[in-house]
């Protein structure tokens, strides 16, 4: 409906869409609920995923991020081996598939070239797809065999924000669903889950003042920023790179931690920004190694960490979730901040310089 697309009193739609968000996740777990309140998603779909040997995600920009979180998803709770692949790249280095693949394309606007191409292809060998998507009757859901709502809403902004945790959510309640199928107990209850997500990210959409300082802070006078994190918290730095190179102009990068004695620690000067994430216990030591490694050569670091991990120094601590659930919300403070650092340095922050909200040529 029009009023949806509204800017109402909000003066970009970038921060009305990171403001959605919580409501957006409620809304999904209600779509993809029964009458039980149990989680549901079409019979068939499951059967697809649960027949396929492996599962292959194809996707561009934010989304190929949603899908790096996806796999985690697949292998850790449906335990169904997954590949995440740049639809770009896959259309010209096709990698040796498997005998029962399966495709899940994930697109917001469901008209990505890049993709498309990549469905072309693979129907072309015979094999199945399923879109994950933000728009129904969008070229990658008709011309798929399934498709997966993100019922996130018209999202306007080009930066992609409520259409990104839309798809990590959808993408947990899927594989979430087809462990069920397949009498694996997670041990989730995730319609619980899901909904403390979406309180937490309440209570962060209300702390954006701090993100507004950190903003300042680190970012004001910056060249260029880092975000560090290792396993789930590495796929959202790459998101937090991507999202303040977009709409800042700012160069930003995300690092895997362990791999910045590999090179990228060469690129840290006195004042560098680097921004790390703490939310996986298994590595939060190993994270906390590799800031002390980037301060002493002079970053000016900024650790966010999740309550239980924090640690004295931390910018932020942020609520505490399902540990396999906070991409959902340390995405949040980097959205808040590249809005923030966009806005401080006058960009556009709804129609960035040289990109299109969706990119239907190759
Ligand atoms: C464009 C947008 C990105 C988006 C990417 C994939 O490059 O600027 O924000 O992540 O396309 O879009 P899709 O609609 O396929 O998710």
């Amino acid at each position: 409906d029009a009023s949806d697309i509204e800017k109402g009193t909000y003066p970009h739609y970038m921060l009305k869409e990171i403001d959605e968000q919580p409501i957006v996740i409620r809304k999904i777990v209600k779509e993809y609920s029964d009458n039980q309140g149990d989680l549901q998603i079409d019979q068939a779909i499951v059967d697809a995923v649960k027949a396929a040997d492996r599962l292959y995600i194809v996707a561009a920009g934010t989304s190929y991020h949603a899908g790096m979180i996806g796999k985690n998803f697949f292998e850790r709770l449906a335990k169904i081996p997954t590949e995440v692949h740049v639809a770009s790249e896959f259309v010209y280095n096709t990698p040796l598939l498997t005998k029962k693949p399966l495709f899940i394309f994930i697109s917001q606007s469901g008209e990505t070239a890049d993709s498309r191409a990549v469905l072309v292809k693979i129907k072309e060998l015979g094999y199945n797809a399923l879109t994950i998507t933000n728009v129904p009757g969008s070229t990658l859901s008709r011309e798929a065999d399934h498709t997966l709502l993100l019922h996130a809403g018209p999202e306007i902004a080009v930066a992609s924000t409520k259409a990104y945790t839309a798809q990590v959510a959808v993408l947990a309640i899927l594989a979430q669903v087809v462990a069920k199928g397949k009498n694996i107990d997670t041990k989730i209850d995730l319609s619980r889950e899901l909904s403390i997500v979406a309180s937490a990210m309440e209570t962060l959409c209300d702390h954006r003042e701090d993100f507004e300082k950190m903003a300042r802070e680190f970012l004001t006078d910056a060249r260029n920023a880092f975000f560090i994190g290792r396993g789930l918290d590495y796929a959202v730095c790459l998101e937090g790179a991507l999202k303040l190179k977009e709409i800042s102009y700012i160069q930003a990068e995300g690092f895997a931690g362990g791999e910045l004695k590999h090179g990228p620690i060469a690129l840290i000067e006195d004042g560098t920004p680097v921004f790390a994430l703490a939310t996986q216990e298994n590595v939060n030591l190993n994270i906390r190694g590799n800031v002390k490694e980037v301060v002493s050569r002079g970053a000016n670091a900024c650790i966010i960490s999740m309550k239980g991990l924090e640690m004295k120094g931390d910018a932020f601590v942020l609520p505490e979730v399902h540990p396999i659930l906070t991409p959902l919300i340390s995405v949040i403070p980097l959205q808040f901040i590249s809005y923030y650092a966009a806005l401080h340095r006058g960009c556009d922050v709804d129609k960035p310089r040289n990109l299109a909200k969706s990119v239907t040529v190759e």
